[in-house]
Formats: C-alpha cells, sequence, structure tokens
C-alpha cells in the first residue's frame, strides 16, 4: 500500500469560497497530496455544472503541485478507492454542522471500514460562510470583498443573469 498520505477534501463547492481554499491549505500542511474532489450529482442542482466548478477550484489551484481537483459521481468512498485514497478532510465550522457531518463520516466508516473522515476548522472568519449565503449576498447586491477568490466574483457575475434572475 501506498506511504502517501492523500486527503480527499470533499463537496459541492457550489462555487469554492475562501473558507474551502482555508482547508486546502491547513490539508496540505498534514497531507502529501490533496485531492479536492467536486460531486457532480444532479438531484442536487448546482448552480454551477461540476466542469465549471472543477474550472473555478483548477484556477485557484494553479502552482500548487501538491493539489489537484476532479469530479465524481456515485458514492464518495468509490471514489477514494479509485485514487488509492483513505482519508476523507471536511471542514467543521459550528456545532450545527456536527449532525450532519456525524451522520455521513459513520456511513461512510460502514461502507469502506478503511476510510476515515477527519475534519478541520477553518480560520474563525470564515465559521459562518457557506456557498449558500454566498450566491444569495451577490445576487442581493451584498459585498463580497474577502469572502470569495475574485474570478469566483466573475463567474458569479458571468451566469448572474442566467441563472440567477426569477
Ligand atoms: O458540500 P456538501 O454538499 O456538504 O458535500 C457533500 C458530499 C459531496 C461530501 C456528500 O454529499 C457525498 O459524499 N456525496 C456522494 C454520495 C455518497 O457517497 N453518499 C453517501 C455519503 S454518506
Amino acid at each position: 500500500m501506498s506511504s502517501t498520505r492523500i486527503a480527499v477534501y470533499a463537496g459541492s463547492f457550489d462555487p469554492i469560497h475562501n473558507g474551502h481554499l482555508d482547508i486546502v491549505e491547513r490539508c496540505r500542511k498534514v497531507f502529501d497530496e490533496t485531492i479536492v474532489a467536486v460531486l457532480s450529482n444532479r438531484d442536487k442542482e448546482p448552480s454551477f455544472s461540476a466542469r465549471e466548478r472543477v474550472a473555478m477550484i483548477a484556477g485557484e489551484l494553479t502552482g500548487y503541485e501538491d493539489c489537484r481537483v476532479e469530479s465524481f459521481t456515485g458514492l464518495l468512498v468509490d471514489y477514494m478507492s479509485s485514487v488509492g485514497a483513505r482519508t476523507i478532510v471536511r471542514g467543521l465550522r459550528a456545532v450545527s454542522d456536527f449532525e450532519y457531518e456525524f451522520q455521513m463520516a459513520l456511513m461512510n466508516r460502514r461502507l469502506n471500514p478503511s476510510v476515515e473522515t477527519v475534519f478541520m476548522m477553518p480560520r474563525e472568519d470564515y465559521i459562518y460562510l457557506s456557498s449558500r449565503l454566498v450566491k444569495e449576498v451577490f445576487v442581493l447586491g451584498g459585498n463580497l470583498t474577502g469572502l470569495v477568490p475574485d474570478k469566483v466574483l466573475e463567474w458569479l457575475s458571468s451566469i448572474k443573469d442566467e441563472r440567477f434572475s426569477d
């Protein structure tokens, strides 16, 4: 078995924000490789397609030799096996995240007992941040400076009329 420590940082990332990128930086300190794994299941009805989310994340990982981004379908544990990884990373912001995360971690462990889930806390400035709130504040014209990368703001602007209008 490979001794390379691989983190699979899984999520919807619809879109990625600075709280997510803070977790990527933390992964890089602990793991040899970090794979940002973007769920591409259609039933979640994302604002951005998997291809778009992968493209915007790839832009943020430019120059990071130890990081890559991929999309996946189906079970996360199956994707983990396909890339030879055993550690799922999830960001934990507040107690309200706990129940959902606890259920997922235990289900994933049941599906594949060799998979462990590791939780990382983002910087305090980002503990209230979510992709849902990013989109809501954006649509309502609020200031997102310091909360999302500039390029993500450009992506949001580019789809605003097409996907965020009533
Ligand atoms: O950012 P999110 O939406 O909270 O991420 C959730 C995600 C993508 C990690 C989770 O929905 C997932 O792993 N989906 C893949 C399907 C799967 O494996 N389901 C069983 C997990 S308990």
